[in-house]
């Protein structure tokens, strides 16, 4: 059977950083999420072929990447037969957003079709997370909490939906600084940081109060309290990067030049605020009346910037 399907990328205004079960990739703290529109990855999955494929963007891939997608593939079903996958992504490498929740969110809606399994959207979240955190999240448009769950089996760890892309006007801006591949992977540096940094702890200790803060924002519309959160829980995340041996430091001049730039338009009364995941970029919410205007003074730093709208749920084609 051939299907198709389509999932955005998202991003989290509250951070997962952290792992409480490596194998099942269960994360040790819970997160909330934006999912994007304008860019998305689209997926075909053919069950049966004659050999495993994997095609990126026009490319056949034999590396890691490939193996990851076999892997992920075998999950779905251990005893599946050979499958060619296809995938594409709308947005450049240039756009300063991971690909990985996207990919891993189409590719599980559609393998999980082709496979001929019927599983609900909570189970294909609980697989897109095997295949990268961050995917779970990508299931659902608009905000999304992902629990950490308390089972040891993660069945109760995956994305839910708490507000629709409609429920509220903002716009994320994104300031690429560099399109260069991160230095180092989400999945390596957090295992790093909970191995090596004096501050996990805390950090894992003090993400529901976050979590917990950002949700209320978001439902009663409130951006000075979701950005102020927002900035916490990056910058808490960071503390915890900052602190690891080695220290992981993904941060450039200009990203700092950018964070400044955002506090200086606080200052002038325009509410926006920034975070920033496992790379230089920076991404900025602030409401839709003022993203020209802010894209236009981050611009002073940058040379690409992105201004994105709320997307929609992944979707079977
Ligand atoms: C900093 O989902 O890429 O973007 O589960 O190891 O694949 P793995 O990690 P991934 O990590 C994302 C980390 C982050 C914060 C976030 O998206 O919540």
């Amino acid at each position: 059977m051939k299907k198709e399907a389509i999932a955005h990328p998202n991003i989290a205004v509250i951070k997962y950083w952290g792992k409480r079960d490596v194998r099942l990739n269960l994360p040790a703290v819970s997160s909330l999420s934006l999912t994007l529109s304008q860019f998305h990855t689209h997926t075909i999955v053919e069950w049966g072929s004659l050999r495993d494929h994997f095609v990126l963007n026009n490319e056949e891939m034999q590396d890691k990447q490939a193996q990851k997608v076999f892997s992920f593939l075998d999950r779905i079903d251990p005893n599946r037969p050979y499958c060619k996958v296809i995938s594409d992504n709308n947005f450049p490498t240039a756009a300063g957003l991971a690909s990985s929740a996207s990919a891993f969110a189409a590719l599980a809606l559609a393998g999980s079709a082709a496979s001929g399994q019927n599983r609900s959207l909570d189970e294909i979240s609980i697989l897109a997370r095997q295949g990268s955190g961050s995917a779970c999240r990508s299931l659902w448009g608009g905000w999304v909490e992902w629990k950490k769950g308390e089972r040891s089996d993660g069945l109760d760890s995956h994305g839910v939906q708490i507000a629709t892309k409609s429920h509220w006007d903002l716009r994320l801006i994104v300031a690429v600084v560099s399109d260069k591949k991160k230095l180092i992977s989400s999945t390596k540096g957090m295992l790093q940081t909970a191995n090596t940094s004096p501050m996990y702890d805390a950090w894992v200790q003090t993400a529901q109060e976050d979590v917990n803060t950002g949700r209320r924002a978001i439902l009663n519309k409130d951006l000075d309290a979701l950005g102020e959160a927002m900035e916490h829980s990056t910058l808490k995340m960071y503390s915890t990067m900052f602190t690891t041996k080695p220290a992981i430091r993904y941060w450039k001049p200009q990203s700092i030049a950018i964070m400044q730039e955002v506090e200086r338009l606080r200052k002038s009364e325009i509410s926006c605020w920034f975070t920033m995941d496992a790379g230089p970029n920076v991404k900025i919410l602030c409401h839709t009346k003022d993203a020209e205007q802010v894209a236009e003074s981050i611009g002073k730093h940058t040379s690409i910037v992105h201004i994105l709208e709320a997307g929609g749920d992944a979707v079977i084609l």
